[in-house]
């Protein structure tokens, strides 16, 4: 059965991150990042996994530009690498890097893919780490720096900027449970970096509007992640426990709230004056830029129950898991998206920038890769998007997560997100049925 159409220009796309996938670690002039740092410290990825290779896409991209086109895919959403384009983060400018991503964006426009340009998403230039990284202030003029020299050199073709992606991983993650580069556990560092990657943002919009030689279609926006916070059960206890949660939900009250409002709200536990950033006059009114649209990424829920009048964090014994052991459902996104309408006003177009599942797959005699469960994901998720549209969300577009399997971050090579399968060993891409799944849907602008 074939549901109801998406509107028409929805923009159906792929997405994927430069560390993840690109490889090439020590070609044409690019300086180390954090990432280079952190996976190669003992214990740090599963399996001492490092981007080092990864799926050879700085090489091999032709190659993955002919894929997409052969799904019908409209739109990629990739990041670029900082450290090739300013190995030191600042200063030098290493023309080869540039090239890459101008040779990049060429072969996109020419296989008719909109590119979606994310500019940093988490392969900081070790350089600007050894001054503090996104702990030190002075990130978000060098952010803005680096926003000004990739628009001038790509703006002529490149019209869709995202500034950061998951600024909430580059600050907490990152910092405070020191799951990702560069791994501390300090969350007055980790708060500091919150204001600090919006700020960044801000002046990132401004200098992307600023430099751009065509300011009339340029749209800048940003990529946030949300884990909805959903009640266990419809009980009043649970769903008192769950809206206590997302009163100081730090997705919301940390990066959406100041970038759409202005302000920042509460989180849990309350900040003491150690942990509170240092705002200065005029932060908050950078912050709060005019967007042209908000990129959304949602994997997974966050379930509550009451405990004895307190929220506890529980997982839900009715409900399936991925690889990830994130729960799937596809209700957190329908809600998701109908609470964005409201603290945006509607106004802010929102695409979706990421949404998939890691799952095991095997191939079977025949070299096909039957995936029926990241298939009904997908199906799930495109349904909730498809509703929130029917409910009188403005969601222009959905980008799967992701293209193919690739580097996932802390979890090695162990996880695999793509619709297109890699054999690491010989870097040969197979798609699997969700790629064609995928592909179906692109070409009916229908869920089928
Ligand atoms: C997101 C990241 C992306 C990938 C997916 C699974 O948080 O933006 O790079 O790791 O999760």
């Amino acid at each position: 059965m074939t549901s109801q159409p998406f509107p028409a220009g929805f923009v159906w796309g792929t997405a994927t991150s430069s560390y993840q996938i690109e490889g090439a670690v020590n070609e044409d002039g690019r300086g180390r990042s954090i990432w280079d740092d952190f996976a190669h410290t003992p214990g740090k990825t599963k399996d001492g996994g490092t981007g080092d290779v990864a799926v050879d896409h700085y090489h091999r991209y032709p190659d993955d530009i002919a894929l997409m086109k052969s799904l019908g895919v409209k739109a990629y959403r990739f990041s670029t690498a900082w450290p090739r384009i300013l190995p030191d983060g600042q200063g030098r400018i290493e023309p080869r890097g540039l090239d890459f991503y101008s040779r990049l964006v060429d072969d996109l426009l020419t296989a008719g893919i909109e590119p979606y340009l994310t500019l940093y998403h988490w392969d900081l230039p070790s350089a600007l780490q050894a001054h503090g990284g996104w702990a030190n202030r002075d990130i978000a003029g060098q952010f803005a720096d680096y926003a000004a020299i990739v628009t001038r050199a790509l703006g002529d073709r490149v019209t869709n900027w995202i500034t950061l992606n998951e600024p909430w991983c580059v600050a907490f993650l990152s910092h405070e449970i020191g799951e990702h580069a560069p791994g501390l556990k300090d969350r007055a560092m980790a708060m500091r970096a919150a204001h600090h990657c919006n700020l960044a943002h801000g002046l990132g919009v401004q200098a992307i509007r600023a430099a751009t030689p065509r300011p009339a279609d340029t749209r800048v926006g940003v990529t946030l992640n949300y884990s909805t916070v959903l009640p266990l059960t419809d009980s009043e206890a649970d769903r008192r426990a769950a809206n206590l949660v997302h009163q100081h939900d730090p997705f919301w009250s940390w990066f959406t709230k100041p970038i759409f409002t202005g302000a920042y709200g509460p989180v849990w536990p309350p900040l003491t004056p150690t942990d509170a950033p240092e705002i200065r006059p005029g932060d908050m009114a950078s912050i709060c830029q005019r967007l042209d649209f908000l990129g959304v990424n949602y994997y997974t829920p966050i379930r509550m129950k009451d405990r004895d009048g307190m929220p506890e964090y529980t997982r839900n014994p009715g409900a399936e898991y991925t690889l990830m052991d994130w729960e799937v459902e596809p209700e957190g996104l329908r809600r998701l998206l109908r609470d964005l309408k409201s603290v945006t006003g509607g106004h802010v177009p929102l695409y979706i920038t990421e949404n998939g599942a890691s799952f095991v797959d095997a191939a079977n005699e025949s070299g096909q890769i039957h995936d029926p469960r990241r298939i009904a994901y997908l199906r799930g998720h495109l349904d909730a998007c498809r509703q929130a549209i029917a409910e009188g969300v403005d969601l222009r577009g959905y980008f799967v997560w992701s293209l193919m399997d690739n580097f996932e971050w802390a979890h090695g090579y162990q996880q695999y997100f793509g619709v297109v399968h890699v054999d690491y060993a010989t870097q040969k891409r197979t798609i699997k049925d969700s790629g064609y799944f995928f592909r179906d849907v692109i070409d009916a602008n229908a869920i089928l």
